[in-house]
């Protein structure tokens, strides 16, 4: 097989990669390692950044985001029994951030490449990556057990943190970056009607707690536990009784409760390699970063990522030139790591670290004053939160 760029991965970065390189008539083929039914039902992140919504919309996959995404302005942050609004609309000149969970993006993205034609291949093995420091990389892998090979102009490394890509790169060429944070997050999915309009960020002396939602019946509820939480301990009973003490402010709010249709536990780290490409090949979204998802930006960075590289090699199909692509990497990291302090603060100012003393505890209170009384600290927490300009 031949195409232009071989990608790996159909997580949001190689889906967006492969539509957005379609759009300037570069062809590409996918390799998913799972199935289609697979990943439209895995339920994921679910707060989509201005700029991402905007990308989308311009990219031809507005439609059903439109009408179907919640549209925000807003969020609260809750501290000492009270809830503080910060108007993100008001504060960042009109923008503002979208509910819509990943898994939806993902079935948009799979229906555009389908009708258009793209092909993607599921349920795919053995996928290695070959020769990417020439100028002819080979993606080679099994499907339905026989060998296949395709011969390529470029890679794009789309295949997520525990991917083939990132590992297959030279030893000594990558740096990696990395923060553990010393906590999880217990997720639950409730049928239930969301009892705020905003998401709502919540620092309780027993931990951290956000309450936000994925439609007008379902409610998406999180709280701080250990990192290797045994969810054999959280009976619906229990998890439920935490939830609203962590939740339930002096004026009476805190969340619907409704039977429990999903429950996990996420780990929490920061994560960043450097360079994010190698010859041929272009590493995206959480194949080069993670983020503690506090800042909900994991997948509006995958988004950015690819943006930037379907750019580059529109550039390099068109021209022949290679400015953009030279320097897809330092363009991509200098708004990854703005994201990254982003992410990392959030999670600092909101969650409760084992290894603080009362000073801390009244440190973090004191920033959560500020933030929610000060128009400069809310409009710098505003300008991030619905997402840095590319
Ligand atoms: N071969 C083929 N596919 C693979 C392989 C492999 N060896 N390894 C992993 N994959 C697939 C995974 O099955 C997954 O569908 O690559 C895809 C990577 O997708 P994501 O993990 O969603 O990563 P990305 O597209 O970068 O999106 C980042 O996803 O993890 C969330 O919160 C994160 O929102 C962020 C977003
Ligand atoms: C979610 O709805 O899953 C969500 C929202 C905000 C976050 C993280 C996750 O910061």
């Amino acid at each position: 097989m031949r195409t232009q760029v071989g990608i790996v991965g159909a997580g949001p970065a190689g889906l967006m990669l492969s539509h957005l390189l379609h759009l300037e008539g570069i062809e590409s083929i996918v390799l998913e390692a799972r199935s289609r039914e697979y990943i439209e039902g895995r339920v994921r992140a679910g707060v989509l950044e201005q700029t991402t919504a905007d990308l989308m919309a311009e990219a031809g996959l507005g439609e059903r985001l439109k009408r179907e995404g919640l549209l925000h302005h807003g969020i609260y942050l809750s501290f000492h029994g009270t809830r503080h609004p910060i108007n993100l609309t008001e504060l960042t000149g009109g923008r503002s951030i979208t509910v819509y969970a990943q898994h939806e993006v993902i079935k948009d993205l799979v229906q555009a490449r389908i009708e258009a034609g793209g092909q993607i291949y599921f349920d795919v093995e053995d996928v290695s990556i070959h020769d990417f420091e020439t100028d002819h990389p080979k993606i080679r892998f099994r499907k339905d057990g026989r060998p296949e090979e395709i011969d390529c102009d470029f890679i794009g490394a789309c295949d997520g943190f525990h991917g083939i890509c990132r590992p297959s790169i030279p030893a000594g060429v990558l740096t990696a970056f990395e923060r553990h944070y010393p906590f999880g997050w217990l997720g639950i999915l409730a049928e239930a009607a969301p009892s705020s309009e905003e998401l709502v960020y919540t620092y309780h002396e027993r931990g951290f707690a956000l309450f936000s939602m994925r439609s007008p019946t379902v409610t998406r509820l999180y709280l701080q536990c250990a990192p290797d939480e045994d969810l054999a301990q959280w009976p619906d009973d229990r998890v439920w009784t935490e939830m609203m003490t962590r939740f339930r402010t002096t004026d009476g709010w805190e969340p619907n409760q409704g039977p429990v249709i999903q429950k996990g536990v996420t780990d929490m780290r920061s994560f960043v390699i450097e360079p994010m490409q190698y010859g041929r090949l272009f590493l995206a979204g959480d194949a080069a970063h993670i983020v503690p998802p506090t800042g909900a930006k994991g997948l509006n960075l995958a988004i950015a990522d690819v943006a930037i590289l379907a750019r580059g090699m529109a550039q390099f199909f068109k021209s022949g030139r290679r400015e953009l692509l030279d320097r897809y990497s330092e363009t991509c990291l200098r708004r990854i790591w703005k994201v990254q302090r982003f992410s990392w603060w959030m999670t600092s100012m909101l969650h409760r670290f084992a290894s603080d003393n009362d000073f801390d505890q009244r440190r973090q209170l004191a920033e959560l004053d500020y933030v929610t009384s000060s128009r400069a600290a809310m409009t710098s927490l505003a300008e991030n939160y619905v997402g840095l300009p590319l």
